[in-house]
Order: C-alpha cells, then structure tokens, then sequence
C-alpha cells in the first residue's frame, strides 16, 4: 500500500508555480491575480476563501478578495462580477458557494466570463471539457488528475468505478477519466443513490473515486486487491477525545481498505489540499492565455 500525500505534492506544485511566477516578474510580466467573491458569513466558506487567499501570497499572485454582507442582492452580485469581467488586471475569478439563499446560483455562475471562470463551474468550460477542448477543470476534479499523474498510476484499459454523480465532482471525474488523454482511456461507471448493488461495481473496480458524503462508507469487503483509492469525502465525525469535539474522516474505511489497496489516499492530508492547487493552476494558465488565446 502507498499512501498518496496531498499535502506533499500541493506543496510541491506550489512551490514549482512560485518559481514560474517569479520568472514571469523578471521577465516584466504581469503578475497573476486571482479574485475571490465572498457573501454572507458563512464559517466555512470565510476559511476556504481566507485559504484560498493565503495560497495567493504564497505562491506570489495578487490577491483580492470581494467581502459583503449576506444581504447584498443578486443585483449587486451580478455587477461585483460584471466589474470582474471587465476588470484587465483580474485574471480569474471565483464566487464562493453557498450563496444566501435569495441569490441564483446559476444566474451568477451564468455571469462569470467562461474566460475567467478558474472554478470550472461555466457551462461553457463544462461544455468544452466533455468535448476534451483546453477548459478550466473544477479543482477537485483537477486536484486528483494531478495525483494519478504525479504518482504514476496506470490508467489506461483501467475500469474505475466514481460514487457519487455531483455536479463538481463524480460527473466531470466520469468524463475526464474516460477521455483519450495521458491520464484517462478509462472504463467508467458512475454509481449514484440509484445503483442497485454498488458493491458488485467496486468489487470489479481497478480505480475508486469516493465521492458519496458518507463517513467510513466504503469498507474492505467491496473492494479488490491492489485497488487504486481517491477519497474525496471530508465528514465530521463525533470525538469527544479530540478538543474540537469531531475528527473528520473520508467516505472510506481507511483502516479496512488500506491494506488492500496499491495507492490510496488519507483524509486528511488527501485530496482536500490539492483543490487550491488546482485553482492556482488554472489562475496561471489565464494569465498566459493557455485556455483561451
Ligand atoms: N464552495 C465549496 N467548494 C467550492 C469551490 O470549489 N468553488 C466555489 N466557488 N465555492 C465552493
């Protein structure tokens, strides 16, 4: 078993867009910049973005972040991202979800310049990778493309079986794997609420992609020997020892299936690292016009 560490190859991939980023400067280039829309308070999302941010200065962006109260009216947010659009020094945007609930989510994802859309999220940029065309890819999606190539793990005539048929996740996890590209040429099967007998399918499955939002769902007895695993789950789960009160664990029994596993990943520590990366990424390739021209 090999345990496939996120937090190791995110720092890893930061530290190579550092070195880029810093040629670029040299050079007299423009310094990417990444901007984030943040409404409302919700906890959670203030920690990803403040992260997101973090991530920025790290790696030698400019960073702005867009703070406003949760009852801004969608009015206001379709023009904070119409001055994103218009805005030549902005290379890439995102909104972060949750919106409060009297803002259109697909409204304002309508809205965002494809162009700029670093989440991925833009039917356009949706669109194109389904058509396998040079697209923005969702950073979770992104994130373990980048673990299955880094590592070095074989995919191709592979059946990989994802679980879970989100929007952000197990759909475009389905596309790209199955797509004719370096990491792809897979065999899928997109599993969901509806599936009749999952285990039959993982236990067939080469590759798994865990992306249910069930603690602990995946356990040793539906899994084969030498089976890739990438969790995407981050659940809390009750523990009083710990002084926060929970610890969060994946959507796999890490400690039943590790041990037949080939590769797996941790939660945490996993897959959850390297969504930053990838919209770091996708940050740069705006900025040098790789998507778009
Ligand atoms: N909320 C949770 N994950 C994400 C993400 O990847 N992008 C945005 N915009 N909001 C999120």
């Amino acid at each position: 078993m090999k345990l496939i560490d996120g937090k190791a190859l995110a720092n890893t991939i930061k530290d190579e867009i550092a070195v880029e980023v810093a040629e670029l400067k040299e050079k007299g280039g423009k310094t990417p910049h990444l901007a984030a829309v943040l409404i409302g308070d919700d906890p959670a999302s203030a920690v990803y973005v403040r992260n997101k941010v973090r991530a920025c200065e790290k790696v030698g962006f400019k960073s702005t972040l867009v703070r406003k109260d949760a009852d801004t009216t969608e009015e206001e947010v379709l023009k904070i991202v119409e001055g994103l659009n218009n805005d030549p020094d902005i290379d890439g945007f995102i909104v972060q979800l949750p919106l409060p609930k009297h803002i259109d989510e697909e409204k304002v994802n309508l809205a965002i310049d494809p162009k700029k859309d670093v989440d991925g999220f833009h039917p356009m940029n949706v669109g194109r990778m389904a058509l396998g065309l040079p697209s923005y890819l969702p950073a979770t999606p992104f994130g373990i493309m980048q673990m299955l190539d880094r590592y070095e793990i074989e995919t191709s005539g592979k059946h990989c079986v994802v679980i879970g048929r989100s929007n952000i996740v197990g759909t475009p996890m389905s596309i790209l794997l199955s797509r004719k590209a370096k990491v792809g040429n897979c065999t899928v099967t997109l599993t969901h609420s509806r599936t009749k007998n999952l285990k039959a399918e993982t236990l067939r499955a080469d590759i798994i992609i865990a992306a249910i939002g069930r603690p602990d769902y995946l356990t040793a007895d539906m899994v084969k020997e030498g089976v890739v695993i990438i969790d995407v789950g981050i659940n809390r789960v009750d523990d009083a020892s710990r002084k926060r009160g929970y610890r969060l664990v994946g959507d796999a029994d890490f400690e039943g299936v590790a041990p037949k596993s080939s590769f797996i990943t941790p939660v945490p520590g996993g897959v959850g690292p390297m969504t930053i990366t990838s919209l770091l990424m996708n940050t740069l390739k705006s900025s040098r016009k790789e998507i778009y021209g």
